[in-house]
């Protein structure tokens, strides 16, 4: 089942039924489904709860861990994150969104952090991939902070709004989690 998580500024909780209103009214914005490859435009009356629905499913059976990100000391929501898991393989694809007007303030870095150490220590993967369309350098630069490296760039991988796009895929190795877990505390003693 989908976990509590903490990290500094914020809490990731299992999304519930009543996040419903509150998801749709930050997911509405067209900046959200202008990167994101799932998220309609306009967005349909009602989709948040089915799509909150059907994420308990996939909790339920391993599929994926979805996270309502919200504010640690206000308890609002302000965006989502999917942990997609393909256990067979041993590794979980990233995806995730934060609500426009909560950009820029560094917390998606935050729970990316997070996300892939809950990956490796606590569920045990091998790898932690991930993958934004070639525009969107503030995606890119999160899984950089993070210490993803680039894996490769798929052309005209994607349709959007119409269009062909790249898309980068960036990654991290169980091992690589390792070397920088070592090199972060032998920086911090
Ligand atoms: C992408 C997204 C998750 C970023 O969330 P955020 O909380 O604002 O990200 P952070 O503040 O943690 O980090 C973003 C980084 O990218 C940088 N950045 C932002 N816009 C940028 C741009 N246009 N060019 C270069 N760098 C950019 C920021 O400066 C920051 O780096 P820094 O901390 O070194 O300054 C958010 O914009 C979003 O939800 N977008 C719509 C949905 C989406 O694209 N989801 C990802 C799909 S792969």
């Amino acid at each position: 089942m989908t976990p509590t998580l903490h990290t500094e500024r914020l809490t990731l909780r299992p999304l519930r039924e009543e996040d419903a209103p509150f998801v749709e009214k930050l997911a509405s914005d067209r900046l959200i489904a202008d990167t994101t490859l799932l998220i309609p435009h306009p967005y349909p009356e009602g989709e948040a709860r089915n799509w909150i629905i059907r994420s308990k499913k996939k909790a339920e059976q391993q599929e994926a861990y979805t996270f309502a990100i919200t504010d640690k000391q206000t308890g609002e929501i302000i965006g989502t994150y999917t942990l997609k898991l393909e256990l067979l393989h041993q590794k979980a694809e990233l995806g995730y969104w934060i609500g426009v007007p909560f950009w820029g303030k560094g917390y998606m870095t935050e729970v990316t952090k997070r996300m892939i150490q809950y990956g490796f220590d606590e569920l045990g993967l091998n790898k932690i991939h991930a993958s934004a369309l070639a525009r969107n350098p503030a995606s890119t630069n999160i899984m950089k902070k993070c210490g993803m490296s680039y894996e490769g760039t798929f052309k005209h991988h994607i349709f959007k709004w119409g269009q062909p796009e790249d898309s980068e895929f960036y990654a991290i190795l169980k091992e690589e989690y390792a070397e920088m877990k070592k090199t972060q505390s032998s920086i911090t003693s």
